[in-house]
């Protein structure tokens, strides 16, 4: 380990991180160029194979940004995407970014550090950084923004400049070091490990807009949502934030040992989805059947149909759950993991004055609210798995296969999971809450 990344591990002060050399070169989770086709007409994409893990040069800091020595990070269901180089080459997003200008030239390489959340410490910071220092103890939003376009005043999310950090662009969080933008940083909750610090920001925000913001659902008290993927790393979030705003959770599963994980969570019905029977979206008279079928659980368990309908599972679930949500209702999707060329029908959505809603990441403002509630204590992380930096292909290999509950976190400079909790006091007091997460697996 270098000196620097050592300082900042030992949780050496700010002026003592600034008198440490930064590295020449860091070691990463990364893809390469070369390998973008190697798996073209191979059916098991199997993203061990080209995930690699060695030494990148150190990139040079713009003034708007800052170097971060990561002591963990998580697992994102981009890095599977990009691990299998689907449905494009991550390298397509850097050439293009790398044209727009000097700084972003840096991120058009032949290797793509991954990685999309991360909690560590500030070891420098660029010339045009206010309110951040050397030694701040931070979290890590994968949304990366030009402050300067006007639309991201309104909403992060809509300048045309927005990207999702270590996916769109590189340097991302499966390393030793990450170079992030101002913009991106949020204080790490004291009573967490850095291991579960670094489980808090994609997931848990996408599901807070989703669920929470003006922007996504507006959840209401009393609202029944119906949750796709509970277990998953989407889902642990959901389920918690419905509970916390007063909803009646209705999460669905793929086995019963993640049924009892959301049992733990306060899930109020727990539903298999062996149970729906899940069918092909191309033939209409079986959706609709399984539909009925779903439909029927959760009238026979809550006497009422969804208000909101949580998808990102995609072709596998989007027409049920067009179907399943209520007169009026509103079903939110961020993404398609089973594919996302939907067919479903239409007359559901008007005949039924339903909305359909688009979601993706959440800004800045969402993401302090979202850790917020982690600083609070009230959604907990939820870890199935923690693995060293030197086995991110197998952990995120448990996430291409469905292996998983919850999140699966990545010790980069930290040795041991459990370092990084600084208000020992508030964690014993927050004990009770944080019992519902996992006994998590440790492989380091
Ligand atoms: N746009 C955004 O900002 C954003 C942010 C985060 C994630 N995402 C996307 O959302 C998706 C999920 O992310 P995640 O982190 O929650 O992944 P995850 O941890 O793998 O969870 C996904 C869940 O989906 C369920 N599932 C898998 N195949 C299914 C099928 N055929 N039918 C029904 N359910 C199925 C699994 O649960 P069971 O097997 O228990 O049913 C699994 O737990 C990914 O596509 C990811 O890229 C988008």
């Amino acid at each position: 380990m270098d000196a620097l990344a050592e300082a900042a591990l030992r949780g050496a002060d700010g002026e003592e991180l600034l008198q440490h050399p930064a590295p020449a070169e860091y070691l990463a989770a990364y893809t390469r160029v070369e390998d973008i086709d190697m798996f073209r007409g191979v059916a098991d994409k199997d993203v061990r194979k080209s995930i690699r893990v060695g030494a990148v040069p150190m990139p040079e800091l713009a003034p708007d940004e800052v170097l971060v020595a990561l002591m963990a990070s998580s697992i994102n269901y981009n890095t599977v995407w990009s691990a299998i180089f689907e449905p494009v080459p991550t390298f397509t997003f850097l050439k293009h970014y790398g044209r727009e200008g000097y700084w972003e030239s840096r991120h058009d390489q032949p290797y793509h550090v991954l990685g999309s959340d991360g909690s560590g410490v500030i070891v420098r910071v660029g010339v045009g950084v206010r309110r951040w220092r050397a030694g701040d103890r931070v979290v890590i939003s994968p949304v990366h923004v030009d402050d300067q376009e006007p639309a991201t005043h309104g909403d992060g999310m809509l300048g045309q400049a927005q990207k999702a950090w270590g996916f769109e662009t590189n340097f991302g969080g499966l390393a030793h070091y990450a170079v992030v933008r101002a913009t991106q940083l949020l204080p790490k909750p004291a009573h967490l490990s850095w291991e579960e610090a670094a489980s808090t920001q994609l997931c848990a925000s996408t599901a807070y807009r989703m669920l929470i913001s003006e922007r996504g659902a507006r959840m209401k008290l009393g609202d029944v949502v119906l949750i796709w993927g509970a277990a998953g790393g989407l889902g642990v979030f959901a389920v918690q934030l419905v509970k916390q705003a007063g909803g009646v959770a209705v999460g669905v599963v793929g086995s019963e040992e993640k049924a009892e994980l959301l049992r733990r969570l306060g899930c109020d019905v727990v539903i298999n989805r062996s149970e729906i029977g899940l069918v092909d979206d191309r033939d209409p008279v079986a959706t609709v059947a399984a539909g009925k079928r779903l439909g029927s659980i959760i009238r026979t368990e809550i006497g009422e149909d969804p208000h909101i309908v949580f998808d990102h599972v995609g072709r596998a679930t989007f027409a049920i759950s067009m179907f399943v949500a209520r007169r009026g209702g509103t079903v939110i999707t961020c993404g398609s993991s089973t594919g996302y060329q939907h067919q479903y029908d239409n007359r559901y959505l008007w005949m039924k004055l339903k909305r359909l809603i688009g979601s993706h990441a959440a800004n800045l403002l969402e993401q302090w609210e979202s850790n917020r509630l982690f600083d609070m204590g009230r959604i907990v992380p939820v870890l199935s798995e923690v693995h060293a930096l030197a086995g991110v292909g197998e952990a995120a290999r448990l996430m291409q296969t469905n292996g998983h509950m919850g999140k699966v976190g990545v010790l980069c400079l930290a040795p041991e999971p459990g370092m990084g909790v600084t208000d020992q006091v508030k964690r014993a007091r927050l004990a009770e809450g944080r019992s519902a997460a996992l006994d998590t697996k440790i492989h380091v």
